[in-house]
């Protein structure tokens, strides 16, 4: 089976979808850049292994990301997702995981990138908005789109209970995707 690890820094529910489906991989290493995140709780409660840092105790990115890569591959993960990851991933994790990095993002991108996509549709007033899931390159939110789903905003929305079908659609697809990638890499498909 292949390994993967999954980067978040919040609540943690799409790693605990991750968890509660049943992926192709084994997950192998929760990196966390917030001490104190409910991921954390949530990865231990699995019995999942973690790095948590505060990059602020870092000079650089370069010298966390370093951190990060070592831990990665004595976990021997071979894929990165990011799971509600609010950083921007930098040259040295994009070098060695060229196309094994994956994002999911609440919006159909390439509208509403970057943070609060979900308040940013909601303000916006737009009919539609949704989930992408995407490989993840230099730039915010940006990398070749894999899969899409549409979600309304109705007009009794509220941030809370868009938020809330917006997460639905996304612990349902994520792993879905997850399996179809690696599953096809496997010759399963
Ligand atoms: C998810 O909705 C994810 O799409 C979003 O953060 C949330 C994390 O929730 N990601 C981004 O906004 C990335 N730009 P979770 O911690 O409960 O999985």
């Amino acid at each position: 089976r292949k390994k993967a690890a999954v980067f978040a820094s919040g609540a943690g529910s799409n790693f605990q979808a991750m968890m509660e489906n049943k992926l192709v991989c084994d997950i192998v290493l929760l990196v966390c850049d917030k001490p104190g995140a409910t991921v954390i709780d949530k990865a231990k409660k699995f019995g999942i292994p973690v790095f948590v840092f505060d990059p602020k105790q870092y000079p650089t990115k370069l010298d966390y990301e370093q951190e990060i890569l070592a831990k990665l591959q004595f976990a021997e993960a071979e894929w990165i997702f990011l799971a509600g990851y609010m950083r921007i991933i930098g040259p040295t994790l994009l070098k060695h995981y060229r196309k094994k990095i994956i994002n999911i993002h609440p919006s159909l991108l390439p509208a509403f990138p970057g943070k609060d996509a979900i308040d940013q549709a909601y303000v916006a007033k737009a009919k539609t908005t949704g989930v992408t899931i995407h490989y993840v390159d230099e730039g915010i939110d940006t990398g070749p789109i894999i899969a899409q789903r549409q979600v309304e905003i109705l007009p009794g929305d509220t941030k809370e209970t868009l938020k809330m079908r917006i997460q639905r659609v996304e612990h349902q697809l994520y792993p879905q995707v997850i399996n179809q990638i690696l599953g096809k890499q496997q010759g399963v498909f």
